[in-house]
């Protein structure tokens, strides 16, 4: 076997609630691959969320958006409190996201929600209409209603108030947002289905009009389709496996990536890459994140699922540094796991062996040790 050692630099920004739980599953299995003399990572942790806030008074400081911008990647657990869920917004953990991904110009939110063959039992639905399942969610994570202005909350002549949210997006945002997708279903089943609602925004009715004006150009290979947001919504609890990528705005996918988590079986299954544009150099600023947040009502008491945090890095070492091979090792462990009945609580079902977080991470990294003679 080929055995080549690089050095990668790796931002690991734990955060809040099970955040710091989940991610130090993943630093187990960095540190399994060092042992194994794959690879080599010089990893560097700093306060986010809530917890930069106790301790700097900012939920990121711009010092950790230097470094962000200085490694090649950075792996992302999750941010939010509910003791910082009154303050006014520049206050707020969820700020330290928010952040990171608007000022990286991290644009392209790639939200896969491919099903483990021995959890088609665990979804709330049939496993008919789960089976196999394989979807991409390609969010746009820097515009759209999450960053437009004008924002905020204004007392009105009366003593009431208004508050105000604006849905903007530009011929470019939807074009290289659309351009990730497209060739990404190259790739894939090469269907893309464009989400929008058309029939009420003047936003999505731009949205529709600029893929079906890029796909003309650019993308006549690839099969298009556009569906409305609500219909959406429906058809993905009814037959989720029409769909191969699904592009779509920042609000319409949040919602839609957290629907798609529960036909795998849980929200704590999840994981997601969000990419930049290319630099000079040939990479692209990346984060990694699970797409479930700081589950406050259970953090603590190691009960949380890391496989999508876990999952998250194995998509870090495919995008970011093109270890295809370690990436697969990860995925297969999991799924070995899975296939041996073992289960955290969000996806225990009758007849299986209800683990921890840390016990899952045991299990995994036991399997990789199996799975990989090296
Ligand atoms: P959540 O995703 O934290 O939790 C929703 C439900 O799913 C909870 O019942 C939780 O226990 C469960 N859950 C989530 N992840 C799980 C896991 N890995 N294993 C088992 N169960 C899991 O959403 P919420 O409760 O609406 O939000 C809590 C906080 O997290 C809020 O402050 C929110 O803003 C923040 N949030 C942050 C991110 C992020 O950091 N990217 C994402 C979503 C929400
Ligand atoms: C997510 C989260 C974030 C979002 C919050 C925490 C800002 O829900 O990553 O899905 O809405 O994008
Ligand atoms: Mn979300």
């Amino acid at each position: 076997m080929n055995i080549q050692k690089d050095s990668f630099k790796i931002l690991v920004l734990p955060g809040d609630g099970i955040g710091p739980e989940v991610v130090q599953q993943v630093r187990r299995i960095i540190e399994w691959l060092e042992k194994k003399h794959r690879l080599s990572f010089h990893l560097t942790y700093d306060l986010v969320g809530a917890a930069s806030l106790a301790e700097y008074g900012v939920p990121i400081r711009d010092e950790v958006i230097k470094k962000a911008w200085e490694s090649d990647a950075v792996l992302f657990g999750s941010v939010g409190d509910p003791r910082w869920a009154h303050v006014g917004f520049d206050k707020r953990p969820e700020v330290a996201i928010l952040k990171l991904r608007h000022e990286l110009g991290l644009f392209a939110n790639l939200r896969p929600a491919k099903i483990f063959d021995a959890l088609t039992d665990a979804s709330t639905l049939k496993p008919d209409v789960v089976r196999g399942l394989d979807i991409m969610i390609v969010r746009e994570s820097v515009g759209g209603v999450y960053f437009g202005e004008p924002r905020g909350i204004e007392v009105l002549p009366d003593g009431s108030k208004r508050g105000v949210n604006t849905e903007i997006y530009t011929t470019a945002e939807i074009e290289r947002v659309a351009r990730v997708a497209f060739t990404l279903a190259r790739k894939r089943f090469n269907r893309v289905c464009s989400v929008e609602k058309s029939n009420v925004m003047e936003s999505g009715l731009l949205w529709k009009e600029v893929l079906t004006d890029l796909h003309r150009r650019e993308f006549s290979d690839v099969v298009l389709s556009h569906m409305l947001a609500d219909n959406c919504a429906m058809q993905l609890v009814r037959d989720p496996r029409q769909f191969d990528v699904l592009v779509t705005g920042n609000l319409f996918g949040d919602l839609l990536s957290d629907l798609a988590s529960m036909l795998t079986g849980s929200l704590g299954l999840l994981p997601s890459a969000t990419l930049g544009a290319m630099r000079p150099d040939g990479k692209c600023a990346a984060l990694y994140e699970p797409i479930h947040g700081s589950a406050p009502d259970i953090a603590g008491r190691d009960i949380a699922n890391p496989i999508g945090q876990i999952l998250s890095f194995a998509m870090l070492l495919r995008y970011s540094l093109n270890r295809q091979e370690e990436a697969l090792w990860i995925e297969n462990a999991i799924s070995h796991v899975l296939a041996k009945g073992l289960r955290t609580a969000d996806i225990m079902s009758e007849g299986m062996i209800c683990v921890g977080t840390e016990a899952m991470g045991d299990a995994i990294l036991g399997q990789l040790d199996q799975l990989v003679k090296v």
